[in-house]
C-alpha cells in the first residue's frame, strides 16, 4: 500500500498506440479518481517512451514515482508489448512506476471471459486440469490471452484461426512461456474444420472479431457432445456464437449447455478493469497485465466457498511480525492487516530484536479491533509468572484482545543466552498451569521439576484468562497441546505436515478427554506472496534455507530432502554465504517449507491445509518481496476465497 505524503496527487500516464487515446479506459480512470492527475499521449512509439516515462519519474521524488503510473493502450498489440519493454527498460530503483497493461482491453476482457465460463465449467466439474477447451478464432488480442490463461489452469487448448501458420505461431508462443505443451494450433476456417476443433472440448470460447459469427447451432449439435460451457465476446451481430444473445449469463441456451454472451462478459471486464487500476494505484510498483487481472478475476467470480467444498469451517487468518523494523512501520502493517480483515497479530520474541510487549503495547494502542499476541515467547528466557503479568496488563489495554503463543524457544538463542533448554515439554505444561492460576487470582504455590512457585499471586485481579496457543512441532508437545492448550501453533506449510500435527493433537485431546475440534489448529506458515510467481518464490528462499538447516532429520525425510544437502545449506548460512544458501533452495523445499506464489497459488494450497482440519492460517515470514503490497495483496486475493 502507498503510504506517501497526501499533498502527492495521483497522476496516471496513458500511452496509447492510436492516433486518438482511448476515451473508454481515460473515463473509467477518472470515475475512480476524481482528483487524479490525468495525462494522455496518443500515436505513441516505443522509441517516444523513454523520454515520458523519466521526465515523469524525477520531478516528484521517489515518493512522487509512487503516485504516478502508467497505462499501456491501444489497438496495436506488438507496439504496446514494445512499450512495455521501454518502459521497464527507463526506469529504476527508486523510480519505480507502477504499469497497467491492457491494449484494446484485452487483458481484462480474456481474464473476464475465462473466469466466468471456469466458474460456470466448475459446477459440473470442479477439476480444471486435464479438462479440453476450443478457443475459435484465438490470434487476436482476447483470444490469445484466453488461450494463456486457460492453459495456466491445466487444460487442453485448441487454438482455432483461418491461418493455420499464424495459430501454430501463437501456440509456439505459449506453450513456450508456460513450458507446456497444452496448446495446439488447428484450422478453424470450414464449418466442418470448426465442428472438428469443438469435438472433445467441455468449454468453447468465441473470441472472433465484431460482427464474425464463428458457431452455429448445427456444428454444436453435430460436434459439441461434449461441450458443457460456452462464452462469447462478441457484441456486434452477428454475434460469435448461434442462439447465444449477448445478456445471457448463464443460462441453458441448447440442452445441456451454459452460456455467457459479450455484454454479460463486458459487465465483468469493467469490473477487473476498476480493480486492476486500484491495485495499481493502491501499491507501490509492479506490472499490472493479464496475470494479474486474471487473479483478480478469481476473487470477484469464482463462486465464494467453490474452492473450500469440504472444509466445513470458515478459517481464522492471523499475520507474524518479526520486529525488526522500526515500530511506525510495523504499526502501518499491522493496520493494513487489520482493515484487510486478518483475525490475529502474532509478534515474534526474541531478546535481539524490538521488545514485543513494547511493540505489542504500541499495536494495541494504534488498533481498535484485531487480536494480539506473542508468538511464541518461552519460558526459558521469561519467568512465567513475568509472562501472566504482561499478557493481564495487555489484555487490559487492548480491551481484552489478546492471546499467549508460548513454545520451548529456539535453542540457538537461548544458548547464546547462556540458557540451556532443559526439559521444555515440562517447562512449558508448568509454565502454562502457573500462567493460568496467577491469572484466575489466586496465591500460587507450585513445586515443579522446572518451576518452583512459594506464594506468588498478583496483586489486581485480571478480568479474563486469554486464550493460550502453544508452538509445536514434534510429536510429544503436540499431543501435549492437545491435552491442555486452546490452539497450537505448528510451524509448517505442507500438508504431509498437518496429516502427522493434526493426529497427534487428536492423541492427545482424546487421552485428556478434550473434544478436538474446540482446539484451534493453526497453520504457522512461512508465506511469501506476489503476482509475479518467480519473485515471490525467490523471496521464499530468504526463510526456507533457515528452515531446511534448521529441521529434525525425520522432518527432512518426511519430504524427502537428504540430510547432506541439508548439511551444505547450514554450512553456507553459518558462513554467511548466503547467497550460496538460497541458491542451493529447490522447488521441492520450497513447496515442502513454504506457501508461495500468486495469491490463487496460496489459495490452492491453504485449501488443501484445511481439508485436513486446520482452523486457523498465520502468513509468517517473509509474507512476501513487498511486505505492504503482500499484506494488501492477501487482504485482496485470498482472504476473500474464505470468507
Ligand atoms: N465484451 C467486451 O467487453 C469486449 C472488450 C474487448 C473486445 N471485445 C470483443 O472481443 C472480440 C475479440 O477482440 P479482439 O480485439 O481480440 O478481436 P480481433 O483481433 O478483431 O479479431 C480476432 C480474430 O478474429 C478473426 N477474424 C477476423 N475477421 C474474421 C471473420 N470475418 N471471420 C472469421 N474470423 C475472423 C481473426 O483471426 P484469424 O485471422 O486468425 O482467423 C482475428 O485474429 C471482438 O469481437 C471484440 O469486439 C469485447
Amino acid at each position: 500500500m502507498v503510504h506517501v505524503p497526501s499533498s502527492l496527487r495521483n497522476v496516471i500516464i496513458f500511452l496509447d498506440t492510436d492516433k486518438h487515446a482511448s476515451p473508454f479506459d481515460l473515463l473509467t480512470a477518472s470515475d475512480l479518481y476524481p482528483d487524479a492527475q490525468m495525462l494522455y499521449y496518443s500515436n505513441v512509439e516505443p522509441g517516444d517512451t523513454r523520454k515520458i516515462i523519466q521526465d515523469a519519474m524525477f520531478p516528484r521524488g521517489p515518493d512522487g514515482a509512487k503516485k504516478t503510473k502508467v497505462f499501456i493502450g491501444g489497438y496495436d498489440v506488438e507496439k504496446a508489448n514494445q512499450i512495455l519493454a521501454e518502459t521497464k527498460k527507463a526506469m529504476f530503483k527508486p523510480f519505480e512506476l507502477g504499469i497497467i497493461v491492457d491494449p484494446r482491453g484485452a487483458s481484462t476482457t480474456g481474464s473476464a471471459v475465462v473466469a466466468r465460463v471456469l466458474n460456470l465449467y466448475r459446477r459440473s466439474n470442479p477439476n480444471l486440469k486435464g479438462s479440453s477447451a476450443t478457443v475459435l478464432a484465438a490470434t487476436g488480442p482476447v483470444g490469445r490471452v484466453a488461450c494463456h490463461l486457460l492453459a495456466s489452469e491445466g487444460i487442453q487448448v485448441r487454438a482455432t484461426s483461418r491461418s493455420l501458420e499464424k495459430v501454430n505461431g501463437l501456440a509456439d508462443k505459449i506453450n513456450q512461456d508456460l513450458n507446456t505443451n497444452l496448446v495446439e494450433g488447428t484450422k478453424g476456417q470450414t464449418q466442418e474444420e470448426i465442428g472438428k476443433a469443438v469435438q472433445d472440448s467441455e468449454i468453447i470460447i468465441a473470441a472472433g472479431a465484431a460482427g464474425a459469427q464463428l458457431l452455429s447451432l448445427d456444428i454444436l449439435k453435430n460436434y459439441g457432445g461434449k461441450c458443457r460451457v460456452v462464452g462469447d465476446v462478441n457484441a456486434i451481430p452477428p454475434l460469435g456464437v448461434e442462439g447465444l444473445k449477448s445478456t445471457d449469463d448463464g443460462v441453458e441456451f441448447f440442452p445441456g449447455v451454459r452460456g455467457i454472451g459479450a455484454l454479460a462478459i463486458g459487465a465483468s471486464k469493467n469490473k477487473i478493469e476498476a480493480e486492476l487500476f486500484r491495485r495499481a494505484i493502491d501499491m507501490t510498483k509492479g506490472v499490472f497485465d493479464h496475470v494479474v487481472a486474471y487473479e483478480i478475476s478469481k476473487s470477484l467470480f469464482m463462486e465464494k466457498g467453490g474452492r473450500l467444498p469440504e472444509a466445513a469451517v470458515k478459517p481464522r487468518f492471523g499475520m507474524e511480525f518479526v520486529p525488526e523494523k522500526a515500530i511506525d512501520k510495523m504499526i502501518s502493517w499491522v493496520k493494513m492487516a487489520e482493515d484487510g480483515g486478518f483475525d490475529n497479530v502474532w509478534v515474534t520474541d526474541h531478546y535481539n530484536n524490538r521488545n514485543v510487549y513494547m511493540l505489542l503495547t504500541a499495536i494495541a494502542l494504534n488498533t481498535k479491533t484485531i487480536t494480539i499476541g506473542t508468538g511464541v515467547t518461552n519460558p526459558f528466557h521469561i519467568n512465567p509468572a513475568w509472562t501472566a503479568s504482561a499478557l493481564a496488563t495487555l489484555d487490559e489495554l487492548s480491551g481484552n484482545r489478546t492471546i499467549l503463543g508460548i513454545g520451548p524457544g529456539d535453542v540457538t538463542t537461548l544458548r547464546s543466552l547462556g540458557i540451556a533448554q532443559e526439559k521444555p515439554l515440562t517447562a512449558v505444561k508448568e509454565s502454562i498451569e502457573i500462567i493460568k492460576k496467577l491469572w484466575k487470582g489466586e496465591t500460587v504455590q507450585f513445586d515443579g521439576k522446572v518451576f518452583s512457585v512459594k506464594g506468588a499471586r498478583l496483586n489486581y485481579k485480571p478480568k479474563r484468562s486469554p486464550p493460550i496457543y502453544m508452538g509445536a512441532q514434534g510429536p510429544k508437545l503436540l499431543e501435549l497441546a492437545g491435552a491442555i492448550a486452546d490452539g497450537v501453533l505448528i510451524n509448517a506449510a505442507h500438508p504431509r505436515d498437518f496429516v502427522f500435527a493434526v493426529e497427534q493433537i487428536k492423541k492427545g485431546a482424546r487421552t485428556a478427554g478434550r473434544d478436538h475440534s474446540q482446539i484451534d489448529i493453526v497453520a504457522y506458515a512461512s508465506v511469501s506472496v506476489d503476482y509475479e510467481s518467480k519473485k515471490a518464490r525467490k523471496k521464499a528462499k530468504e526463510v526456507v534455507a533457515f528452515i531446511v538447516a534448521g529441521s529434525p532429520a525425520e522432518v527432512l525425510k518426511r519430504h524427502d530432502i537428504s540430510p547432506e544437502n541439508a548439511s551444505k545449506i547450514l554450512a553456507h548460512l553459518e558462513k554467511g554465504a548466503f547467497g550460496d544458501a538460497f541458491d542451493s533452495i529447490t522447488d521441492q523445499m520450497l513447496d515442502s517449507f513454504s506457501i508461495c506464489g500468486r495469491p490463487s497459488d496460496i489459495v490452492d494450497k491453504i485449501d488443501e491445509i484445511l481439508k485436513i482440519g486446520v482452523t486457523q492460517i498465520v502468513i509468517g515470514s517473509p509474507i512476501g518481496p513487498n511486505k505492504a503490497d503482500a499484506i494488501y495483496v492477501l487482504s485482496k486475493d485470498v482472504l476473500p476465497h474464505f470468507r
